[in-house]
């Protein structure tokens, strides 16, 4: 039975015993209303509202029930106990809003559960690609500066001029390649010089590593900003970048950042191949996810003219 059904048979019960009372009661209501009247009435209609109050409240106590829940609700537990309301007896109403409110925790705690392991997978990502990177470019060249040192002792002149000279210039190379890592870690120049600078040194560096032109155009003038802000957007143009140099088979590429009203924008255009449907990995969750952690939106889609792709991130500031 539906909620109104339950309110609609609760008043007509009571009206009907109120005729019923009427009817077989000494009581009457004459042309000219005595006192005793009016006081008989009145108290009947207090103890009728009484009564409505009484039943209302009850046809209404799972709502409350519900709220209550509601208010409780936790998605972070993981799983949640069966929302009760949806038992035989309860009103339609009642019954639809427990049986959505389950289906919105089910999935908040999903959503939860894939979050987490997007975030979890992404860390041990970046652990793999460091170790790689560490083994690489850093363990590689100790173990051959390790062997050019073996048996340095015994040389002398030349032999040992060479040798240091050789040693000098792989210990230069393993000290360039810690300093590049570390880059890739933490965006030294965002923090000493501010946005601008970090996106300008960004895209020089694609330029220079990979060969690939990166056109500029950053607004001279930038409002303040967080540092929230700030890594959000450093972050995306470099994954932005990062696919384009990986995918997109471009000819050049396009970095922008604008100052509208009431809002940030930075754009990554290229001219390549296009996104196309390759479905989204976690190079582009996490930008969409860096984006939505500062209130922002990010769009990847073809770019002017449907040419290649266009990475769109707005923040309002
Ligand atoms: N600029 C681009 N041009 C063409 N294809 C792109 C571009 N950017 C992304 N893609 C496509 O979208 C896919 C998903 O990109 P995403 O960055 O999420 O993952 P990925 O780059 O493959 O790996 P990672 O998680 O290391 O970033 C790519 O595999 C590629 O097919
Ligand atoms: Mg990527």
């Amino acid at each position: 039975m539906s909620l109104l059904q339950r309110v609609v048979l609760v008043d007509a019960a009571l009206v009907f015993l109120a005729v019923a009372l009427l009817v077989v009661s000494p009581a009457t209501v004459s042309r000219s209303t005595t006192t005793a009247e009016v006081a008989i009435l009145l108290l009947g209609a207090t103890a009728l509202l009484t009564l409505t109050t009484v039943m209302t409240r009850r046809a209404l106590a799972p709502l409350r029930l519900l709220a209550e829940l509601m208010g409780r609700a936790d998605p972070a537990s993981g799983t949640h106990a069966p929302v009760p309301g949806a038992g035989p007896g309860t009103a339609r109403e009642v019954a639809d809003l427990a049986a959505a409110f389950d289906a919105m925790l089910t999935r908040l705690e999903d959503e939860r559960r894939r979050a987490t392991r997007l975030a979890i997978d992404a860390q041990e990502a970046e652990r793999a690609r460091l170790a790689r990177e560490l083994h690489d470019e850093v363990a590689q060249l100790l173990t051959a500066m390790t062997l050019q040192l073996q048996g340095a002792e015994r040389l002398d002149g030349p032999a040992l001029e060479a040798r240091v000279t050789a040693l000098r210039e792989a210990a230069h190379g393993g000290s360039d390649a810690v300093r590049e890592i570390m880059r890739g870690l933490r965006p030294e120049a965002l923090e000493d010089f501010g946005l601008r600078a970090a996106l300008v040194a960004l895209a020089s560096g694609v330029t220079e590593r990979t060969g690939v032109p990166v056109r500029r155009a950053l607004a001279a003038q930038l409002p303040p900003l967080t540092p929230e802000v700030e890594l959000v957007v450093y972050r995306v143009a470099q994954e932005a970048l990062a696919n384009v140099v990986r995918h997109a088979d471009a000819a050049t590429v396009d970095l922008v950042l604008a100052v509208d009203p009431g809002r940030l924008v930075l754009e990554v255009r290229d001219d390549g191949r296009g996104v196309g449907d390759a479905p989204a990995g976690s190079g582009r969750q996490g930008m969409r996810e860096r984006a939505l952690l500062v209130g922002g939106r990010l769009a990847v889609g073809r770019g002017p003219q449907g040419v290649g792709t266009t990475v769109r991130l707005e923040v309002p500031r």
